[in-house]
């Protein structure tokens, strides 16, 4: 992987799309101060200080979209989860759906994806994440949601470049497998990790919210609800509440 330190930045994800094309694959640009971090849906990413990672991953697979590329979020999930538990070993991080990490109830990273096309040609895939690994509490309090940090649940404090290299190495490591085979390579490890299975659940997706039994994570990674009607579905996309 090629790294590409920058200073600062508003946000490594629109850095990474808007370079994308001189960027080789599997480049990753990442810094320590990023001024106007971007979340999912919208949202926004808050500077944490500069203790803390905050980073995208440029790939390109190929010159098409294929439909496996939309579960490599799972795949960073999973791989910053077990990177996690090396640190933590008292609450296993756990996942809610579809790329949330949490420790001990409480939001720790974020991923996110985006996909950038030139008409039809795919121009490749960023894949951001933000990491709260040495962030003060009275910082964390001021989040609108439970947040914690690796520093809090650890007590101690953590190097951030060493972080950085355990989950770059491990994604490289599953990654062309992971291409191959798709979600089926993780997803026992994620269904273990899943916080929000078996629980009655609200899902936003859109301007719709969905509610029921969430029972499964199918074999692409999406969330089987079972409502009161006992009816199915099947979500691609959305957001837990
Ligand atoms: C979320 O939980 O909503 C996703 C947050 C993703 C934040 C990371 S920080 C590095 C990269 N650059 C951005 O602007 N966002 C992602």
């Amino acid at each position: 992987m090629e790294l590409l330190y920058l200073e600062t930045v508003d946000s490594t994800n629109k850095y990474a799309k808007e370079y994308i094309k001189e960027l080789s694959d599997k480049t990753v640009v990442y810094t320590y101060n990023q001024t106007s971090g971007r979340g999912r849906l919208e949202r926004k990413w808050n500077y944490m200080g500069k203790d803390n990672i905050y980073a995208s991953i440029v790939l390109k697979p190929s010159s098409q979209m294929k439909e496996v590329y939309s579960n490599l979020t799972q795949l960073l999930c999973i791989v910053l989860a077990e990177v996690m538990e090396e640190y933590n070993p008292i609450y296993p991080p756990k996942i809610k759906w579809p790329n949330d990490i949490r420790v001990n109830g409480k939001k720790i990273s974020g991923i996110l994806a985006e996909g950038v096309n030139n008409g039809k040609h795919f121009d490749g895939l960023v894949l951001g994440f933000g990491v709260n690994l040495n962030v003060k509490k009275e910082i964390l309090d001021k989040i609108d949601q439970p947040a914690t940090s690796l520093n809090i649940e650890t007590g101690k404090v953590i190097d951030k470049d060493d972080f950085l290299k355990k989950v770059l190495e491990r994604f490289c490591l599953l990654y062309n497998s992971f291409i191959e085979e798709g979600f089926l390579l993780i997803r026992e490890d994620y269904k273990k990790r899943a916080e929000f299975l078996n629980k009655e659940v609200a899902v936003k997706v859109f301007d719709k919210t969905y509610e029921g039994k969430a029972v499964d994570v199918t074999k692409n990674g999406a969330l089987k609800l079972v409502d009161k009607n006992n009816q199915e579905q099947i979500l691609y996309i959305g957001d837990i509440l």
